[in-house]
């Protein structure tokens, strides 16, 4: 039984020799240290052996087991190592090489803005007008002439207005109000929309004035409509977009198509009101105008000034851009400079 044990030894020794893998290890431990192995089944034969018998050959086995283990782990751990090098080779990453850029597109703040604006409007019940109502190749006729505005009022001059030489009487529009025409021409009260867009003044560009920029007008028109509706949705709206702590004022100002007429300025957000030089001093900026639609403007799409009245608005959004984010030149909005655009 002995020299069948160091048999066993000298062959399973043999069988690690050869081993080339931890695969081949792992059948090695199976054929001979296993349950159904080699040893296991001369150690059942161990019962038929004397006392003393016993003792020495289980001792043998014992120790051929333990010497087996030892060569198994050894090799093993060769093995292993040799194989998570081989596959670390394989699999190298070089972590120093820079990665692909992809260049991400950002929103224009002039869309954020008009965004921001929009929602907010939406939230307190205003629908936004859809584009046909609100082009931005107009006539004389939604420009101004339905708007109340006289016909020598200055801002009908070629100084102000872009003509168009094709088409009869047709300006780019110089604002949205136009816009308003349109919906009361095609709607019956009540009546609660906004238009924003573009809109074109022949101006001389410098850092508050561009030839074009963005309005966003609102009306609302429905029986019992008061100046008192039109100074809380606009407040609601101001203490929305710059924060809750605005004070805001109400100034008595003029525009044809609304009569009474404000002009609503914000406390300066740069100097709360102290005097700086973006409020020129006065501690205050002006965001927006607005006012009750007039009696006569009323009149001129038909709906009954005596059953309904409305108010209308008409805020820049460059304007309120620019005092929102800090902006100091409007020309930075459409130069397409990157550096100026990553920011948004
Ligand atoms: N359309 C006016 C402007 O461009 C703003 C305005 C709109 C005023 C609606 C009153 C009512 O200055």
């Amino acid at each position: 039984m002995k020299t069948q044990l160091e048999n066993i030894y000298k062959s399973a020794k043999a069988d690690i020799e050869k081993a080339q893998s931890i695969s081949d290890i792992d059948e090695i431990r199976l054929k001979y240290l296993s349950r159904k192995g080699e040893f296991n089944s001369i150690k059942k034969g161990l019962k038929d052996l004397s006392d003393e018998d016993k003792r020495t050959v289980g001792a043998l086995a014992n120790q051929i087991t333990q010497d087996l283990e030892a060569l198994l782990k050894e090799k093993h751990e060769i093995f292993y190592q040799k194989e998570l090098n081989e596959k670390l080779q394989h699999d190298r990453i070089d972590i120093t090489l820079s990665g692909k850029y992809l260049p991400e597109g950002k929103v224009h703040p002039i869309t954020s803005t008009t965004n921001e604006i929009v929602s907010i409007f939406q939230n307190l019940g205003f629908s936004v007008i859809s584009p046909e109502l609100s082009p931005e190749v107009e006539t004389e006729y939604y420009n101004f002439d339905m708007l109340n505005v006289p016909h020598d009022h200055p801002a009908r001059d070629v100084q102000d207005t872009f003509y168009l030489k094709d088409i009869p009487n047709g300006v780019l529009r110089s604002q949205t109000s136009g816009a308003q025409i349109h919906v009361m021409e095609t709607q019956k009260p009540p009546i609660k929309v906004i238009a924003p867009g573009r809109v074109y003044r022949n101006e001389n560009i410098n850092s508050r004035k561009n030839n074009f920029f963005h309005q966003i007008e609102g009306l609302y028109v429905d029986k019992g409509i008061t100046f008192g509706d039109l100074k809380g949705v606009l407040n609601e709206f101001i203490r929305l977009y710059f924060g809750s702590a605005r004070p805001t004022r109400f100034r008595s100002s003029f525009f044809p198509f609304t009569e009474p007429s404000a002009e609503v300025d914000v406390q300066c957000i740069m100097c709360q009101g102290k005097g700086c030089r973006t409020c020129s001093g006065t501690g205050w900026l002006e965001v927006l105008g607005a006012g009750m639609v007039d009696v006569n403007v009323l009149k001129g799409v038909g709906i009954d000034p005596e059953i309904y009245s409305g108010f209308a608005f008409g805020m820049g959004v460059e304007r309120l851009s620019m005092l929102k984010y800090a902006i100091d030149d409007i020309r930075l909005f459409f130069n397409n400079d990157k550096r100026f655009l990553e920011q948004f």
